[in-house]
């Protein structure tokens, strides 16, 4: 299990107050998620998995901030060799980028996961556009629709219309689940399936999660939170595993985006160490001391960890907090636990900044006014 370093000061009746609330949060649904799945959808989700392996040798995953970063994080962390690969397009609007991922499929065999819960996001439509036409050129309209898959709301959308119009395999993503907190709804599930994770490890991980990340992620959101209130505005997730870079990068939009609002929050920024001790690690010893540093603990090999203690011992005595995450395994489970774990306590931690967890109406002013623009 999950283990926190830190025993802060926990008001019970508030925290049994903020837990509930959560759960009963109109966009709640993946409190219960991983112990109520749909176990129609998760089949039709390995099906198609299974699809895509025998048709292609790649997977375009195209989708930006919760429509990618979960599944790309877990997929980078576990490495899985027994599927297909994927490839990333649609996470930023830069046509160098477009560029590259077409010339990265090249002439190989390949299918399509669109994932945009709105389905009128402008990223992901943007490269959408061109990969469909390249799969049109490569296979003809037939083919073409059979190889792309629509992850997006259940009803409404501009995607939702097209994967209707043209018979793409669609899957959900439920009403009451937003972007950063779908890594383990279809969002996430198919192409982690597809690349070879075992996606049932993942939800027995966050199954178990479910009752027995509660205590560790109170520890951790009041400790965030009684930092916070002592002015570190700043935390910097430190992972020792450069393949969890990508999980880093999904921490930083759950609590970012769950978080800064109405002015409050704290800013999530995070390191890979120990490469960035050699960048940002003069910083961490001895710069402006309003950071506080959360050490993603994960099972690591012997030198590694003589570097974890080292960095917890200096850091320390170079006067910020360190706190400790202790992750029980590196796998699928493992990734499934702490997933969970971390999606409760950063609801938590903003429910304790009086804040939504769970709307980003900034990203929406950002989206609103590119529209315009365009
Ligand atoms: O977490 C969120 O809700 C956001 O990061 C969204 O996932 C992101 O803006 C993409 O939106 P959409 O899935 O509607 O294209």
């Amino acid at each position: 299990m999950i283990a926190v370093n830190c025993s802060p000061e926990i008001d019970m009746t508030q925290a049994e107050g903020i837990l509930k609330e959560i759960a009963r949060d109109k966009m709640g649904g993946w409190v219960e998620l991983p112990r109520k799945y749909d176990v129609g959808e998760l089949a039709r989700v390995k099906e198609a998995a299974k699809e895509i392996q025998e048709s292609s040798e790649v997977l375009v995953c195209i989708g930006i901030g919760g429509s990618y970063l979960g599944h790309r994080a877990v997929i980078e962390a576990l490495r899985p060799r027994s599927g297909v690969e994927i490839v990333y397009a649609g996470n930023s609007l830069s046509k160098r980028e477009l560029d590259w991922a077409l010339e990265q499929v090249g002439d190989r065999d390949f299918s399509v996961n669109v994932i945009s819960k709105s389905g009128t996001t402008l990223e992901p439509a943007v490269a959408f556009g061109e990969f469909k036409k390249k799969l049109i050129e490569k296979y003809g309209e037939e083919e073409a629709y059979s190889r792309i898959y629509a992850t997006t709301d259940a009803k409404k959308g501009a995607l939702h219309d097209e994967a209707v119009a043209c018979g793409y395999t669609r899957f959900v993503v439920p009403d009451n689940i937003g972007g950063r907190y779908s890594v383990l709804t279809s969002v996430g599930m198919l192409a982690m399936a597809a690349a070879g994770v075992d996606i049932d490890k993942m939800l027995e991980g966050a199954s178990e999660a479910v009752e027995a990340a509660v205590e560790p992620a109170l520890k951790y959101a009041y400790m965030r939170h009684a930092l916070g209130a002592k002015g570190y505005d700043t935390e910097v997730f430190a992972s020792f595993e450069p393949c969890a870079m990508y999980f880093n990068e999904w921490l930083k939009q759950l609590f970012g985006e769950s978080e800064g609002k109405n002015k409050q929050g704290v800013l999530p920024t995070a390191v890979i160490y120990s490469t960035d001790l050699h960048s940002l690690g003069q910083f961490m010893q001895d710069g402006r001391r309003n950071l506080w540093e959360t050490i993603i603990d994960y099972p690591t090999d012997e030198m590694n960890a003589k570097v974890v203690t080292a960095v917890r011992i200096a850091h320390t005595e170079g006067g910020i907090p360190v706190l400790n995450i202790g992750v029980p395994s590196f796998n699928e489970k493992g990734f499934g636990e702490l997933v969970y774990f971390f999606e409760l306590a950063c609801a938590i931690s903003a429910k304790l900044f009086g804040v939504n967890p769970f709307d980003q109406p900034g990203v929406e002013a950002y989206k609103a006014e590119l529209n315009r623009l365009l």
